[in-house]
């Protein structure tokens, strides 16, 4: 299979921070910022100056690396070091409640700090050392994501995808679109839908953004037409993200994934998610027990500062909702591509 080579880099370890894109300027600038304290990567992880499941698990682990340097300088015991150091590693965790990869991240971190036998100093390295693995880990894993996606992606297909499950939303190659970038490289006739997804327009502002850059032909439809492209047609597969995946297969992933997977069910689309198995959390059984972000009113009642409704009127606005795993025609790993009964091939695959 040939392998698609995608520019994008989207969060780094440098020696002694954290390297990011900042993804609040898109689409007008592209423009990387360095995060250099654990209190200020809290603050890109919640104000989604890093966003997207994998991205933000990433930024955890970094954050703790932050906070483990700055306890350093307090000149604390051992033990002290330690024990602060957990507390500050459970607060980076509560950055974000919705996507699991978060708290992975971080809980992998923790692994390193209980089992360290290093003085502080060493403990740091062996933090930024485990940082590094799971970034590079982070890419090989898309890939073979991709690959397995790619296997089902019909040739000339045209794929939508709803909010950004691409480079940008994991350190590089993407989930969602490292099934598109994986297909695209074998079938030039592959080409995206892209959903505009509101309130924050991560399809239109971010999807559409790093698809072109990387010259993949994509089309930007708002949240409404994707059952109106569905009935003509035109909609060979959908494959998206996750944040959340409950051991019986439900997921939680943007708000309006749902809408879109029971459109596809309508219209007998494939649906697909692609996460990594670090989205995966076995720990609850069903998508009711998948904590989901409120976000602020403003990005429900304003777009680029203007208000566009009355003022005063009501507002909600959850960040995510969970696809019954009923809708789901596959969720694609880095160990394959997992078929219902979910409950028993995530327990399987598990097991690998
Ligand atoms: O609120 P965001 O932008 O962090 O939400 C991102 C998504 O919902 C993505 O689809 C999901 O995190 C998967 S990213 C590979």
């Amino acid at each position: 299979m040939t392998e698609f080579k995608s520019k994008i880099r989207t969060i780094q370890w440098i020696d002694t921070y954290s390297r990011m894109v900042d993804q609040t300027l898109f689409p007008y600038e592209f423009k990387y910022v360095d995060i250099k304290g654990g209190q200020e990567m809290f603050d890109a992880i919640r104000t989604m100056i890093v966003r997207g499941a994998p991205a933000i698990g990433i930024a955890g682990a970094h954050g703790v690396v932050l906070y483990a340097q700055e306890l350093e300088k307090e000149n604390l015991s051992r033990d002290e070091f330690v024990k602060k150091l957990l507390e500050k590693a459970d607060y980076m965790a509560t950055s974000r409640p919705t996507a699991v990869n978060l708290m992975w991240a971080v809980e992998k971190q923790k692994e390193v700090i209980k089992n360290s036998k290093s003085d502080i100093k060493g403990l740091i390295e062996e933090l930024k050392q485990n940082g590094i693995k799971l970034e590079n880990e982070d890419i090989e894993i898309n890939k073979k994501i991709g690959d397995y996606g790619a296997e089902v992606v019909p040739k000339g297909a045209t794929i939508l995808t709803h909010c950004n499950a691409g480079a940008l939303a994991t350190v590089g190659y993407g989930t969602a679109l490292g099934v598109v970038r994986s297909a695209f490289a074998n079938d030039p006739a592959v080409q995206v839908f892209a959903d505009e997804t509101r309130p924050r327009q991560q399809g239109a502002r971010i999807t559409t953004l790093e698809l072109t850059m990387d010259g993949i032909p994509t089309t930007l439809i708002t949240d409404g037409m994707c059952s109106y492209f569905m009935k003509k047609g035109m909609i060979d597969m959908v494959v998206v993200g996750a944040d959340r995946i409950a051991a019986n297969g439900d997921t939680a992933n943007k708000i309006g994934t749902y809408t879109v997977a029971i459109a596809a069910k309508y219209h007998n689309v494939p649906f697909y998610i692609a996460a990594p198995l670090s989205t995966i959390d076995t720990s609850i059984k069903t998508g009711a027990e998948i904590p989901i972000e409120e976000r602020s009113h403003d990005e429900v009642t304003h777009i680029n500062g203007k208000s566009i409704c009355a003022e005063g009127v009501n507002i909600i606005n959850p960040g995510f909702d969970v696809t019954p795993h009923e809708l789901i025609t596959g969720i694609i790993t880095e160990v394959g591509i997992l078929r219902p009964d979910y409950t028993k091939s995530i327990a399987e695959a598990f097991k690998k």
